[in-house]
């Protein structure tokens, strides 16, 4: 299959980023023909500081090639160091309806948290969506329930060229993770880990190892004492399992076996020095990554010639058929 996926270069990586989109990128890599893309286009339709995209679109990178994301088996890169992106956009523009992109959902949304800045790229991005994704011909299209509308969107379009031109897009599918990748905050199970929810429940893959320690220690169970499997009850420690089985590869069963009568803090104990460990290698690899810049923008390079290679191809046919 072709894959392809993109991500804004925003904020820090949380380890619930990590387990539930980044690993699926690192799992899709292995098997197929991937195109991953930093979305810098894409950030800049909400307000930035342009004097921090450049180290956001890095520290990104680094991110996400020292979590696994890698070159040698997926084209991975800069979206506006392919200008095809926004060739492609201009073209699918004209053929999708305004109506269908002012009624989508995040449309909505960040032209209500962003008032003075309804631009007319917030708008269009969905379009620009779907031309990263046709760009490719990708068949599927690994992402967060949030953006599975603008996947929609991409579809519809590839759908509506082929009719109106001929056969030239497969039509793609959303590759969506289940509901167990969910990884809850520490601090109240009920929510998903995340960037802008409370602190102390979300855990950065560099968090410094005693925050991390701190973080896991104070962690909310409930007041029984089994450590079990048990969405209804235990979400706290259903949660903890969770982050233990995706980190240590054992099956939860396994582990609710080795956990047979130990107490709460033993078991956050070996959770918090596990994740010490992994994470630990990880932290290793991006600074490596750091004292060597130049190989990340070497490899970012790469990446680009390997996208663009394919982008051109699909432009020049694309054009052809609308008769250009
Ligand atoms: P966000 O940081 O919300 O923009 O999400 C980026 C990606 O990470 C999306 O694909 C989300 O589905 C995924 N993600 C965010 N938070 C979590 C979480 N707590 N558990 C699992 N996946 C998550
Ligand atoms: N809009 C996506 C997000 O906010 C990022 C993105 C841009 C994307 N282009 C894409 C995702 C194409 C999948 C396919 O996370």
């Amino acid at each position: 299959m072709r894959i392809f996926s993109a991500v804004r270069p925003t904020g820090e990586i949380h380890i619930g980023n990590y387990l539930g989109s980044i690993n699926q990128w690192i799992e899709l890599q292995e098997q197929h023909d991937c195109y991953f893309a930093i979305a810098d286009l894409h950030a800049i339709t909400t307000p930035y500081d342009k004097n921090a995209l450049k180290d956001k679109i890095f520290n990104l990178a680094v991110t996400y090639l020292s979590l696994g994301v890698n070159p040698d088996k997926c084209a991975f890169f800069v979206q506006s160091k392919v200008r095809e992106h926004t060739e492609l956009a201009w073209l699918i523009g004209t053929i999708v309806p305004v109506g269908e992109l002012q009624r989508m959902t995040q449309f909505k949304d960040k032209s209500k948290q962003h008032k003075e800045y309804v631009n007319a790229g917030l708008l269009n991005y969905p379009i620009l969506m779907a031309a990263d994704i046709l760009l490719y011909k990708a068949e599927g299209v690994p992402v967060g329930k949030d953006q599975k509308q603008h996947v929609e969107f991409a579809r519809n379009a590839g759908e509506k060229f082929n009719k109106q031109f001929g056969e030239c897009f497969p039509i793609p599918e959303p590759i969506i993770p289940t509901n167990q990748a969910n990884i809850m905050s520490l601090r109240d199970p009920e929510h998903k880990m995340s960037k802008s929810g409370d602190q102390k429940g979300c855990i950065n893959v560099f968090e410094e190892e005693d925050s991390l320690r701190k973080k896991i220690m104070s962690a909310e169970t409930d007041t029984g004492k089994e450590i079990k499997f048990d969405l209804e009850n235990k979400k706290g420690v259903s949660n903890l399992l969770s982050i233990y089985s995706a980190f240590s590869k054992i099956e939860i069963p396994a582990l609710e076996q080795k956990y047979e009568g130990k107490s709460y803090a033993e078991f956050k104990k070996d959770l918090a020095e596990l994740l010490i460990l992994k994470l630990g290698e990880i932290k290793k690899k991006r600074d490596s990554y750091y004292k060597n810049p130049d190989i990340i923008f070497d490899m970012l390079d790469k990446g680009a010639e390997k996208a663009r290679e394919k982008a051109q191809k699909t432009i020049e046919e694309v054009k052809q058929k609308m008769g250009l």
